[in-house]
């Protein structure tokens, strides 16, 4: 698939989406938030990915949000078609049977911060910035800012960054738990990868099942919640995975310890 404001790449069983308008900090026009949308789609769709992550191009930016200069010129119905992609992409990030990375490589702002927030797991440059500045352009986040920022840092939090549009820095959002790692720039890419190597390790039947269960537990009741797990940790056992793990475990001999994983 041609892609114009995004790029592709497949390699070594990981999908690397960028996001590609670097000379106006990634911002998230409707093309964009629709190819990335169908690049996620490209991804779930074949086997040879096991593993997905985002990124933005160049050195500044993951993504500054939502591009507003589609702004002047949206009427209502424009804006319900806009925000629901933007919070399609939420949707299509969260219900990819795959690991999502946000390799977040600079300022992650409004449509940005919700991308990256969408991610599994965020692994952030010291240089990145994380915030919700809509108000200051006379909106509130569209992309799900609002249900999803309270969720990971509580109200209070959440309220104070929306209310004031203020930026944070990597650390702060580290300590908010908004963002799993902080590390410098230089050491972005090679922490990244080291991630994907040890989510690679593991089986992505199993790695599935284990996203779709922690996705549940932000949407259901405890005791539903936990007869979806029940359900899900009996679907293991019909692994051929799950086989391999146990022996690899039970195995004596050395040569023979590490689980070879199919995916199924
Ligand atoms: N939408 C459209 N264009 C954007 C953009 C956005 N969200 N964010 C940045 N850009 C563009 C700028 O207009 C500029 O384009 P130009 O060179 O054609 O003038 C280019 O990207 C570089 O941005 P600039 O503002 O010059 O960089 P800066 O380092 O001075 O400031 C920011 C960086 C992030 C503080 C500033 O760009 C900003 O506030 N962006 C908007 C963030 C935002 O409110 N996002 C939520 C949108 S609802």
């Amino acid at each position: 698939m041609e892609f114009e404001t995004i790029t592709y790449e497949k390699k070594e069983n990981v999908a690397w989406i960028t996001l590609n308008r670097p000379d106006k900090l990634n911002a998230q026009n409707q093309t964009l938030t629709a190819e990335v949308i169908a690049a996620l789609g490209q991804a779930r769709d074949d086997d040879e990915v096991y593993i997905i992550v985002i990124t933005g191009a160049g050195d500044k930016a993951f993504s500054a949000g939502a591009d507003i200069s589609m702004f002047p010129h949206w009427s209502p119905i424009d804006v319900i078609k806009g925000a629901k992609g933007a919070q399609r992409h939420y949707v299509v990030v969260r219900e990819v049977p795959k690991p999502v990375i946000a390799m977040v490589n600079g300022l992650a702002l409004g449509g940005g911060c919700e991308l990256a927030m969408a991610c599994d797991i965020i692994i952030a440059s010291e240089n990145a910035m994380f915030g919700q500045p809509e108000i200051t352009v006379g909106v509130i986040p569209g992309g799900g800012g609002t249900q999803i920022l309270p969720r990971l840092v509580g109200e209070k939090k959440a309220k104070e960054l929306i209310f004031t549009g203020d930026f944070i820095s990597a650390e702060e959002a580290l300590r908010l738990g908004l963002v799993n790692k902080v590390v410098p720039a230089d050491k972005l890419r090679e922490t990244v990868d080291k991630l994907i190597g040890k989510l690679k390790s593991k089986s992505p039947a199993i790695l599935k099942f284990a996203k779709i269960a922690v996705n549940k537990s932000l949407e259901t009741p405890l005791s539903i919640g936990m007869a979806i797990e029940t359900e899900l940790f009996a679907m293991c056992f019909g692994t051929e995975d799950q086989k391999e793990g146990a022996r690899a475990f039970l195995e004596k001999d050395p040569a023979k310890k590490t689980p070879k994983y199919k995916g199924r």
